[in-house]
């Protein structure tokens, strides 16, 4: 047998060492470096018949047969639109998420319902074939069609899927699976790399689309090395608080489409829903009404999506007073008070701000700056701001609002919930009025104070 090679591999960015190093030199973070042990190649029988018995072939671009392209739809249309159309033959996809998201119910209830067009195979190797039918029957989830494995080798899986023949195969999950050739136990770091690399390669010369469920950790990184973000083609994100009802399903990476797509779902006792309209879902105000509240419209992958946004000031009783964002970053949050201060006049350091997006949702566009900015001084000022009114728009370090992509759609969209006030970049102001919409346009952070004092 040929002698296994090791490497070393950087769990924070993928990158490669020959040699073992306390500080990864390409993402700067220490102790992430770890060692793994590749599968000796050459050696063994299943794995030269994936990788290395292909007839490869050099050929131009326009001959290249696109006739496999055609994608078939998952069954749910907010998973087509992250997927950029729907699952792509032969690609691999990876989903993630925390422990209780629902990745199994989503995965269950969609191949369930594809299984009846065509060929698929399911392979659980976290929970049981009892466990996953009595879900099954509990969805009340057509069960003719779809063929199941309990399984978690993957040289078996692979020898029973050329059997099978599936158009789809789900991994359940890629944290499980283990190859022989590999010494260390699943789970580990090169485990999981070599796994998904080897199914990705099966899947490329099979055609088989495979969809891999992979665990997120606590700080939002998957598990095993960034490296099986890179093997893959879809990398998708299936996020939301267990005690929210709301599931984001978030597009990270997409060779077929485009990436940042996001689709909502809502968890249910039969499984998860669709929702078709997410603007309203992240609207359900109550009666009450009060100051650090606004709604803000943030552009979500191809759409608009009206958000609400809270903050709460409050005279602090710590030497350092607290920031806290949740469902937006910190050092935004940060930067933000910086520029209020010093262009706004309002002094914070005395105070605790915290900030919250309301439904769970991950706000990363800059866009959502100007809503958070008048969010902190309604609260800071104790002054409620009107109901139907509406902000976006990106703050500068010099206090000047800044334009921000699809601002006329993003205006229709609220107009269309009923707002009927909004502030927002000058530039983004329609050359044609929205009917109903008073829209006033701003330049510098001041005229922004002045235009929600009145
Ligand atoms: P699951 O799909 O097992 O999560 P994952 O595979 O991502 O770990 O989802 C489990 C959670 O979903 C669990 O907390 C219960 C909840 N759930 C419902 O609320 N309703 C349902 O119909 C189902 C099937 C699950
Ligand atoms: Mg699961």
């Amino acid at each position: 047998m040929a002698k296994a090679k090791t490497a070393y591999v950087c769990n924070a960015c993928g990158a490669d060492y020959v040699r073992w190093l306390g500080q990864c030199t390409e993402c700067k973070a220490w102790n992430t470096i770890t060692e793994i042990r590749l599968a000796a190649a050459p050696a063994s029988r299943s794995r030269q018949g994936y990788a290395g018995a292909t007839q490869a072939k050099v050929q131009t671009l326009s001959d290249v047969d696109l006739e496999q392209l055609p994608r078939f739809s998952s069954s749910f249309a907010e998973f087509d639109r992250v997927l950029g159309g729907g699952i792509v033959p032969g690609s691999a996809i990876l989903i993630g998420g925390s422990p209780g998201a629902g990745k199994s119910t989503l995965l269950l209830q969609t191949m369930c319902r594809l299984a009846e067009q065509m060929k698929v195979l399911y392979v659980t190797g976290e929970e049981s074939l009892q466990q996953v039918a009595l879900r099954a029957q509990r969805l009340a989830l057509p069960t003719n069609h779809l063929r199941m494995l309990a399984e978690t080798s993957v040289e078996v899986i692979c020898d029973l899927a050329d059997q099978e023949q599936p158009k789809v195969m789900v991994i359940d999950s890629i944290q499980v699976m283990h190859l022989a050739d590999i010494q260390s136990a699943p789970g580990s770091v090169s485990q999981v790399r070599e796994s998904a690399a080897y199914l990705t390669r099966y899947a490329k010369q099979k055609g088989v689309a495979i969809v891999m469920v992979g665990h997120v950790t606590k700080e939002g990184a998957l598990a095993g090395p960034k490296v099986l973000e890179h093997c893959v083609d879809c990398s998708i994100l299936l996020e939301g608080d267990t005690d929210s009802r709301f599931r984001t399903l978030r597009g990270h990476k997409n060779r077929f489409g485009p990436a940042n797509e996001i689709g909502v779902f809502a968890m249910t006792g039969q499984g998860l829903k669709e929702v078709t309209n997410p603007s309203a879902i992240f609207l359900q105000r109550g009666e009450q009404h009060g100051s650090g509240s606004v709604v803000m419209v943030v552009w979500e992958g191809t759409r608009p999506l009206l958000v609400e946004l809270q903050a709460l000031v409050d005279m602090s009783q710590l030497a350092n007073p607290r920031r806290v964002a949740v469902g937006m970053e910190t050092t935004r949050l940060a930067m933000l008070l910086a520029v209020l201060h010093r262009h706004g006049r309002l002094m914070m350091a005395d105070q605790d701000v915290f900030v919250n997006v309301v439904g769970g949702v991950r706000v990363m566009e800059t866009g959502a700056d100007l809503a958070l900015l008048l969010a902190i001084v309604s609260s800071f000022k104790e002054r409620v701001l009107p109901r139907d009114l509406i902000v976006f728009g990106e703050v500068g370090l010099a206090g000047e609002i800044r334009p921000v992509p699809n601002g006329q759609a993003r205006l229709q969209e609220a107009a269309k919930h009923g707002f009927r006030k909004a502030i927002v970049p000058l530039a983004n102001c329609p050359k044609e009025q929205i009917k109903g919409m008073e829209v006033i346009g701003v330049r510098t952070l001041d005229e922004a104070l002045e235009a929600c004092a009145d």
